[in-house]
């Protein structure tokens, strides 16, 4: 059995996936944009697909699959998801529909489907570059966020307190968005600013069916300017009730958008009045290397639950496992070139760390958010409770001093 996983060029989860298929007994194909030289190197086990082309992508894997059938296309990451769905479609795998797909790589897409679904979401205006962006945030209510249409990680995202300072972040955002290669006269998303603290969804879709595998807490305050992802911990701490409305928004939602088969990764946020408002969701799981957190049943990695599902091969107990765990998204504080990271010795010492993995080499540049796109690295934890996970992270980074030059 043959899987195709689509592999982004700046992806973290090409070798999880790898390991996991190793797991599996199942043999990869890799397919990425610039494989030429790998492609020549790995015979039928590499090909060059264009990512950004769902269409051209489809004809390459397609034209793949005749001489060397796959049982499933994969996409590891977020880069992949509308080629892989694409591909999928046309060789009749398990997949969901492209155009679902397509509409959470789109942020505008995304409010209209889930607006038309009545869930509950902030108010939101899509402001093109001729268009009144004052007028948008007084429209939305102030404070508002702006956010490109179609970049992850928080780039581009951009909190705004006045109706003159949302003109100003706008063109910083088409600014952002341009540079990561996003058309220049593309529209932004201009939506009320949503008080509350933040959570994570990740679930599997299986038959339409939203199978909730892990809720994380984000314990540290994400109010802005930037939104800079830093502290994930599992179980949630809200009460069951609260959970209970959150899992059934997620569902609503993705619902709403369409989506029907394999990983989601789903962001809300939860009110001082315990409502739930839900910010996005995407179809595949979780970034970077959080999902190192993850474990389920006898141990299988969430890269092992997203193919044994792909694949259609038994996944019976998929629940996670009783510990509680944790991951700190390491944040880059300021541009610059990173010169060392002192401190790694004793972040690995402080009680409950499991590991840290600094994924950036000494004298690389750097950028911060909102123009940043990778993590400093990534610190793990584990312990009987959230609240020790947490307090082992923050020790973590408290330990670790980052040594940046100016650029
Ligand atoms: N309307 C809002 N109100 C409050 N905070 C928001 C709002 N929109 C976005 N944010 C914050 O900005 C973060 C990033 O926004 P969003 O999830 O829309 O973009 P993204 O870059 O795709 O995210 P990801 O990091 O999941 O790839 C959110 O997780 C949230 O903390
Ligand atoms: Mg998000």
């Amino acid at each position: 059995m043959r899987v195709l996983l689509l592999l982004p060029t700046a992806t973290y989860r090409a070798p999880d996936f790898v390991a996991a298929a190793a797991a599996l007994g199942v043999e990869v194909v890799v397919g990425s944009e610039r494989a030429q030289a790998l492609a020549g190197a790995m015979g039928d086990r590499a090909l060059v697909v264009p990512l950004s082309d769902p269409g051209a992508a489809a004809d390459a894997i397609e034209a793949f699959h005749r001489r060397s059938p796959v049982a499933a296309v994969v996409a590891v990451d977020e880069q992949g998801v509308v080629a892989a769905a694409t591909a999928s479609e046309r060789l009749g795998l398990r997949r969901n529909p492209p155009a679902a797909v397509a509409a959470t790589r789109d942020k505008a897409a995304m409010r209209v489907a889930m607006g038309a679904a009545g869930l509950v979401q902030p108010p939101h205006r899509l402001v093109g570059p001729g268009d009144d962006t004052a007028a948008a945030a007084e429209a939305v209510g102030l404070p508002c966020v702006v956010k490109a249409t179609s970049l992850s990680g928080s780039r581009g995202v951009i909190r705004a307190d006045t109706a003159a300072d949302a003109v100003t972040v706008a063109a910083r955002v088409r600014a952002i968005a341009a540079a990561a290669g996003s058309p220049h006269d593309a529209p932004v998303v201009v939506e009320a600013f949503v008080p509350g603290v933040e959570v994570a969804v990740e679930a599997l879709l299986r038959g339409g069916r939203l199978h909730v595998l892990a809720t994380f807490d984000k314990p540290d305050p994400l109010d802005g300017p930037y939104f800079q992802e830093t502290i994930y911990v599992t179980p949630s701490r809200h009460p069951a009730p609260v959970l209970a409305d959150l899992h059934d928004t997620v569902g609503g939602a993705t619902a709403a958008i369409g989506l029907v088969e394999g990983p989601v990764h789903a962001e809300a946020r939860i009110t001082p009045a315990d409502e739930v408002v839900m910010i996005e969701v995407a179809a595949r799981s979780i970034g970077g290397l959080c999902a190192r957190t993850l474990r389920f049943g006898a141990g299988i990695s969430l890269e092992e639950v997203i193919l044994r599902h792909a694949l259609d091969l038994p996944l019976d107990d998929a629940g996670r496992e009783v510990a509680a765990t944790g991951v700190l998204m390491v944040p880059i504080p300021r541009s610059g070139t990173l010169r060392r990271v002192d401190g790694i010795d004793a972040a690995e010492a402080v009680p409950g760390v499991a590991g840290v993995e600094i994924t950036i080499l000494d004298g690389r540049p750097v950028r911060a958010l909102p123009e940043g796109d990778r993590y400093l690295g990534f610190v793990f934890a584990r312990g009987d409770d959230p609240a020790e996970v947490e307090a082992s992270l923050r020790a973590a980074h408290a330990a670790l001093d980052v040594v940046i030059d100016e650029p």
